[in-house]
């Protein structure tokens, strides 16, 4: 797989660090509108070519995919130029914008006969297959709590009146987008779809969420998901059982300790995950490209969370620039 990755940022860092322990996996040339900033990232990565003309990148036939890290409003244009120029696309959370953009994409891969894979990172966790193995142990299930709060790095320029792309609902920002999508993932991967959905959210002047608490009701239990950029949190997952417990220190991107408790003990119950989440996230994503039953199936597992973000959205009245067709 020959790979351009498009933006310069933290993300696109980490993916071309951990892709340069695939050996499958070759990170070819960079894009960024900045000619400097893509030169910068090319010498630093050494990679073969750095463009500030993503068009002059998709002409010149050196990659077959691409790696979106670009903000989340940009997500669905570059992929669709990417995909009628017939490469596949490997890209980042949350997939778009909404799920016209999303159901709009994929006809247009299927048009082009090429793929897209959403960079999930909690799927393809070896313990995200160990609780799933463990959930009949703990019985019938009344209530999971999780959450993912960080306090953001660019909240503070916040604050101070500036507008970070993650703040923003030009870029389709937010906390939701941005972590509650993880907390999605988890329970959408294990559970499928839910039967109600209300998102309660405190909002930046009445624009992106900040934080919010996500319920999704399922028929015999109930789905407490937290996610918050403005606090900080000492983040858990429980899943609560009639018989035990299944509990998690942490975020459901990292799931390093899972733990199995009844009334009488508490068991650790994790593999050791020796890599970081990101190689096994592009792991994962190169099986998907490689099997087309595994490819529907994730297909099918993003469109849930894409609706579930469109709903979650609808009911905390947030809207996007890229809802508006005027935009
Ligand atoms: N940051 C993380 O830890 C993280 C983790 C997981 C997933 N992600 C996902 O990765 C994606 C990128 O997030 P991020 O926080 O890295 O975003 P970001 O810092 O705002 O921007 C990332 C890259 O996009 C470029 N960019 C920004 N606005 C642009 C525009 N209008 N046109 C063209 N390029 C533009 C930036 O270029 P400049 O340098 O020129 O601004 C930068 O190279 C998001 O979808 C996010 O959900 C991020």
């Amino acid at each position: 797989m020959k790979i351009g990755i498009l933006g310069t940022g933290m993300i696109s860092e980490q993916f071309v660090s951990a892709a340069q322990e695939i050996s499958e996996i070759e990170c070819v040339a960079v894009f960024n509108r900045s000619q400097e900033k893509a030169d910068l990232f090319k010498a630093k990565y050494h990679l073969a070519q750095a463009f500030a003309d993503y068009e002059q990148l998709l002409d010149q036939q050196l990659i077959d995919t691409v790696y979106v890290g670009l903000p989340n409003s940009l997500h669905y244009a570059y992929a669709k130029q990417a995909a009628e120029h017939g490469l596949n696309i490997i890209i980042e959370k949350p997939f778009v914008s909404n799920i016209q953009e999303f159901d709009e994409l994929i006809r247009i891969t299927e048009e082009r006969q090429v793929k897209v894979v959403e960079v999930t990172r909690v799927l393809s966790l070896p313990n995200y297959q160990v609780i799933g193995e463990h959930l009949s142990e703990i019985g019938k299930i009344s209530l999971i709590f999780l959450s993912y709060c960080q306090y953001s790095r660019k909240y503070n320029a916040l604050l101070e009146g500036g507008t970070p792309n993650v703040f923003s609902s030009d870029f389709s920002g937010g906390a939701l987008m941005d972590l509650g999508v993880y907390n999605i993932h988890f329970i959408i991967g294990l559970f499928g779809i839910w039967d109600k959905l209300s998102y309660i959210a405190k909002k930046r002047d009445n624009e992106v969420d900040l934080s919010g608490i996500l319920l999704m009701e399922y028929p015999d239990f109930i789905v407490s998901a937290s996610q918050s950029k403005n606090s900080f949190c000492d983040n858990q997952i429980i899943i609560q059982g009639e018989k035990g417990t299944i509990s998690v220190p942490g975020i459901p991107s990292k799931l390093d300790h899972v733990y199995l408790s009844d009334k009488d003990q508490k068991t650790l119950i994790s593999v050791e995950q020796s890599r970081n989440n990101f190689y096994y996230a592009l792991s994962d994503i190169l099986h998907v490209f490689h099997d087309d039953q595994l490819y529907q199936a994730r297909l099918a597992h993003s469109r849930l969370v894409m609706l579930t973000l469109d709903q979650a959205r609808a009911s905390a009245g947030i809207v996007f620039k890229a809802d508006r067709s005027d935009r």
